[in-house]
């Protein structure tokens, strides 16, 4: 049997990882060809959303590549890309998906041999993985959309564009914020959006329950119920029967099929 090639799509920013892995090409470094590449102008084009829908679709690892911190064309935008990608890393792990499948990495024009010793490392890592799973799997396959869902979330988009502002200068009151603190509101947020875009998946399909949920979601029902208020405050779940004595709760489906 032949052995597993893992699919890769990598991002690479125009101004110093396309060029680094063009003198890849050029200096004859040797590294695999699994990779399908994407040039953006800068590494911060490439968000959670983009990422995390590649992976649901079935790549099996996804790598975005920039100019080193400092050195950003645009002057900042690198650091904005770190903190989306560790968004992103945050809703991987809630899917159950191996968080290893989406790296970052900083490789500038002149490092055409680190450009090819990070994508041989990736292929290696990817291999030992085998392959992404989510076609095999539905729980998986619902769980990445919610991930996709959450990414898409206004709150999530708005705090993880905040965070470096966070910590550098403060909220609106000139209150600085310790890396620490903003870490623990982006850990607590993310896991929050995702699993009410889950509960949006799930009762989308069927009604259910909050006891249901609460086991799909893993975790005790006044948790559970706690997102249910917030989504029905949100307009974006109903009662829609009464089973018994048991409240069944559904998605409220807006717009086109
Ligand atoms: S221009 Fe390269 S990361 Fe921004």
């Amino acid at each position: 049997m032949s052995e597993f090639e893992p699919k890769i799509i990598i991002f690479l920013c125009n101004w110093c990882s396309y060029a680094g892995a063009d003198l890849a090409g050029v200096s004859r470094y040797q590294y695999p060809t699994n990779a399908r590449t994407v040039r953006v102008m800068c590494s911060t084009r490439v968000s959670p959303q983009i990422v995390l829908e590649l992976l649901k679709d079935g790549a099996d690892g996804v790598m975005v590549t920039g100019c080193h911190p400092g050195d950003c064309h645009y002057i900042n935008g690198n650091y904005y890309t770190e903190r989306r990608m560790e968004m992103a890393h945050r809703l991987l792990k809630l899917t159950g998906l191996e968080s290893q499948r989406l790296r970052l990495d900083w490789v500038s024009a002149s490092e055409g041999e680190k450009y090819a010793g990070v994508v041989t490392d990736f292929v290696k890592e990817l291999k030992g993985l085998g392959p992404n799973p989510v076609h095999k799997d539905a729980k998986l396959a619902s769980r990445l959309k919610a991930a996709v869902d959450a990414s898409k979330n206004f709150r999530l988009k708005v705090l993880s564009s905040k965070e470096i502002n966070l910590i550098s200068k403060g909220n609106a009151y000139g209150e600085k914020i310790n890396q620490q603190s903003v870490e623990g509101i982006m850990e607590q947020a993310t896991e929050d959006e995702f699993k009410a875009s889950l509960i949006l998946q799930l009762t989308n399909k069927k009604s259910q329950s909050v006891k249901e949920l609460a086991k799909e979601l893993g975790e005790p029902t006044d948790r559970t119920i706690e997102h249910v208020v917030s989504l029905r405050s949100r307009n974006l779940l109903a009662l829609d029967h009464i089973d018994g004595a048991t409240p069944k709760y559904k998605a409220i489906v807006t717009g086109g099929a």
